[in-house]
């Protein structure tokens, strides 16, 4: 799999576009750098801005020019980015169900498809003829088709992990076998297709109607196939070699196995690309200096997720029962019902609450020792670079695949159970951070995350592979 990293490999063995001739190559590059873009256009949540904005910068840093098309909702702030980026409002109007925090993830993604769809297009449409390509985040199925459809090569960006991508392409096989929509009866059965998963693995949404939520991923997928022209993904061979294949031998298009883009970006950028950075606990990192190594557990689960109060107390509960110092993340609107009053009784002497954090300083300071982890898929790349072992409590969509490959496939984690107490967090806590279990898994974390820092020449290439793609795609005279 290492070519993986390096290049676009075609399936069974057909040439992709990307091999053209040496001398065609550079032409079709110096039409793009002659002033021709590349449009993004991001997904408005942090988890996919993020790693859009870091692609951004790295084709900027290759000479492309690059337009960001962005909704007005969740805008980022041009005045935090390179003045060669330019920002490209869509202008949308969203129905409430798009934007408010307590629709449920699909139902938002089906709205934002369909009330984006139109402005995009107008948007793209308004920088023609000057757009080389398009790169839109894989769950744009309707930005993908609205690419296609003006003539604009488009490629799909996955901020998720290989094996979450491949569990989408899987779907309506596994409907047909009988796995999908989810047995209760059969949750602890392997998925044959998609080892190392579990029935109980397989991506869902509490309170999605399995149809939706087959419908949002059937609408992903066929855009994929029908109007894209490659797919980018978030990730690397060291810890996803096998799912880069079989991705790779299901598609006919490459696939540019790019990641971890965070670490190709400097950490200083990390703010850059967080709209939530006014919220950063302003102390974090000196409250962490004042701590031994590895001593810290940080916890967050990320920016989406939202859980009950219930478990939110037993979250308290069970980390001030650990003994075990943390920093702990509760983002506003995190708690459903609103920000909890802290469970009388408690002992915080301990611990730490802030608002948001600067979560990639925090997990590479030398006193964080684990991170009780949603496992979003940035939040597992993040922890993996660090070599930080994760207690995962996946909440929604993609985070019980990683979280399977955290615990199961690479040994860095434990899982905490659907159901927790207080006195199981605080078990698990404890498992995580000291004794024998805690040190192997810290070893192995730590040669994950040697591979992982080993890996950012093979991206640097995947890179430049992606770039050469890109000009090989552009070709429209300029
Ligand atoms: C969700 C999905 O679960 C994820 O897999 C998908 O690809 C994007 O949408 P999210 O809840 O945003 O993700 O989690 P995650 O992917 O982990 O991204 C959160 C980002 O916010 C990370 O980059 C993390 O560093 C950052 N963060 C989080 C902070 O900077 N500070 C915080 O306090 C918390």
């Amino acid at each position: 799999m290492q070519s993986h990293g390096a290049s676009a490999l075609a399936p069974s063995g057909k040439a992709c576009a990307s091999a053209t001739s040496p001398a065609a190559m550079a032409e079709k590059e110096a039409a793009v750098l002659a002033g021709r873009r590349v449009a993004l256009f991001p997904l408005p949540f942090q988890g996919h801005l993020s790693p859009m904005l870091q692609l951004a910068a790295l084709l900027r840093a290759r000479g492309l020019a690059v337009a960001v098309l962005h909704t007005d909702f969740n805008a980022p702030d041009p005045a935090r980015h390179h003045p060669d980026l330019a920002f490209v409002p869509i202008r949308e109007t969203l129905p409430e169900e798009a934007t408010s925090p307590d629709a449920d993830i699909v139902a938002q993604l089906l709205a934002l498809n369909a009330a984006c769809e139109a402005p995009f297009r107008d948007a793209l449409a308004s920088l023609l003829p000057d757009v080389a390509c398009a790169v839109v985040d894989g769950q744009w199925y309707a930005a993908l088709g609205a690419a296609a459809q003006l003539g604009v090569p488009v490629l799909a960006l996955r901020t998720d992990s290989a094996a979450t991508f491949r569990s989408m392409l899987a779907y309506p096989r596994l409907r047909d076998a009988g796995y999908i929509p989810i047995d209760e009866q059969r949750l602890d059965e392997p998925v044959p297709e998609l080892e190392p998963l579990r029935v109980r693995d397989l991506i869902r949404v509490d309170g999605c109607q399995p149809d939706a939520l087959c419908g949002f991923i059937a609408r992903v997928a066929d855009a994929m196939c029908a109007s894209a022209s490659g797919v980018v993904v978030n990730t690397f061979a060291a810890i996803e070699a096998s799912e880069l294949d079989k991705i790779q031998a299901e598609l006919s298009q490459p696939a540019f196995a790019v990641g971890p883009l965070h670490k190709l970006t400097p950490a200083a950028a990390a703010a850059e690309h967080d709209f939530r950075y006014q919220l950063y606990g302003p102390d974090c990192v000196a409250w962490l200096d004042a701590h031994p190594p590895r001593s810290v557990l940080y916890v967050s689960l990320g920016s989406v997720a939202c859980i009950d109060r219930g478990v939110f107390d037993e979250m308290a509960w069970g980390l001030s029962i650990s003994g075990v110092p943390f920093l702990w993340v509760v983002r506003p609107g995190s708690v459903r019902g609103g920000m909890p009053a802290l469970p009388y009784g408690l002992d915080w002497s301990m611990g730490k609450i802030v608002p948001w954090a600067p979560q990639r300083d925090v997990l590479a300071h030398r006193a964080t020792g684990g991170f009780w982890t949603h496992c979003g898929w940035n939040s597992t790349l993040e922890s993996v670079c660090e070599g930080v072992p994760m207690l995962a409590q996946p909440c929604f969509g993609d985070q019980t695949v990683n979280a399977r490959y955290v615990t199961q496939q690479w040994g860095v984690g434990l899982e905490l159970g659907e159901v927790f107490d207080r006195s199981r967090a605080a078990e698990a806590v404890r498992r995580l951070m000291v004794g024998e279990e805690c040190a192997a898994m810290r070893e192995r974390a730590h040669g994950l995350k040697t591979r992982a820092n080993q890996r950012v020449a093979a991206a640097t290439r995947a890179i430049d592979n992606l770039v050469d793609y890109i000009c090989s795609l552009s070709t429209a005279p300029c």
